[in-house]
């Protein structure tokens, strides 16, 4: 049963300024709901109720929403808006929240680190907020632990990118053993088109062990000079510990302009057809 779910929320988010000059990513909304709720729910369908949020200056808003406001509350109370907060309302009834600050921004590996000690010595799942999924019948984090109940290894979640596009994400090196399954044999950050091992690119889902911490803090700074979690990946894919689950659903990069819009779009039109 794995409980804990890590949400990095610590980037400055600079794709999205002025946007995020003030305001954190992941308080971005898709419609009325902001990124970071959907991530909960996704967490929390998939059994991950302790929810632990790796936060940086200028984050606070996060910590807010997943609080009660007992005065709006009472304000719209008894009012046809009184739905309108059900959804954060069962969230907040049904999770708890800690939070933890990454003083400085030095990558995605070190804001997991930093998370360590909101997860402890438990396998755990991890979710990018601003990589916004809707799995096909079941959420990504779901059929992850499925996959995680069967294999007990490291899980990362990928995706077929077009080959000019695999310089944006870290990309695998594997062999499928199953019907969308990969067994990895490593991983590079970022590639050239012309270097890449694959053109499967990971995306903001992961099921780690917690031995990854050791991992991580033996790992070097790479690319950009960050910790990169796919660095430490990569030296437990060498141990056959990590498979990649090309996952059933769609994706939406809502850290870049056109993503978001995309999921906007696509959300709005779910919307109306349920009307
Ligand atoms: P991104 O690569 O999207 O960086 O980080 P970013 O700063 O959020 O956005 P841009 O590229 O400047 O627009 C991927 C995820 O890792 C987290 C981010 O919050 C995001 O969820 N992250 C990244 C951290 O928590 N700390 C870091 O030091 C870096």
């Amino acid at each position: 049963m794995i409980r804990k779910c890590l949400f990095p929320a610590a980037g400055y988010g600079t794709r999205f300024l002025p946007a995020t000059k003030a305001m954190p990513k992941e308080m971005m909304p898709i419609l009325d709901k902001p990124l970071i709720q959907y991530g909960v729910e996704e967490a929390l369908k998939a059994g991950m109720n302790q929810i632990g949020i790796v936060t940086g200056r200028g984050k606070r808003a996060i910590a807010d929403h997943f609080d009660i406001s007992y005065e709006l509350e009472h304000q719209i109370s008894g009012t046809a808006k009184e739905g309108k907060l059900s959804g954060i309302r069962h969230l907040i009834d049904h999770c708890t929240f800690s939070y933890t600050r990454q003083t400085e921004m030095k990558g995605l590996g070190h804001a997991i680190l930093t998370g360590e000690t909101l997860i402890g010595a438990e396998t755990f799942g991890v979710i990018l907020a601003d990589d916004l999924c809707v799995g096909e019948p079941d959420t990504v984090m779901s059929q992850m632990v499925r996959l995680y109940e069967k294999h007990q290894a490291c899980i990362i979640a990928i995706e077929e990118v077009p080959m000019d596009e695999v310089h944006k994400y870290g990309v695998i090196d594997g062999v499928e053993i199953e019907d969308g399954v990969y067994k990895l044999n490593g991983m590079v950050e970022k590639p050239a088109a012309d270097e890449a091992p694959s053109n499967l690119a990971i995306i903001g889902r992961y099921i780690l062990m917690p031995e990854i911490f050791d991992v991580l803090r033996t790992t070097a700074p790479g690319k950009n000079g960050e910790l990169q979690i796919t660095d430490a990946l990569a030296t437990m894919a060498k141990q056959g510990k990590v498979l990649g689950l090309k996952f059933r659903g769609k994706r939406f990069d809502c850290g870049s302009v056109n993503g978001f819009v995309e999921a906007t779009n696509y959300f709005f039109s779910q919307m109306e057809e349920e009307d």
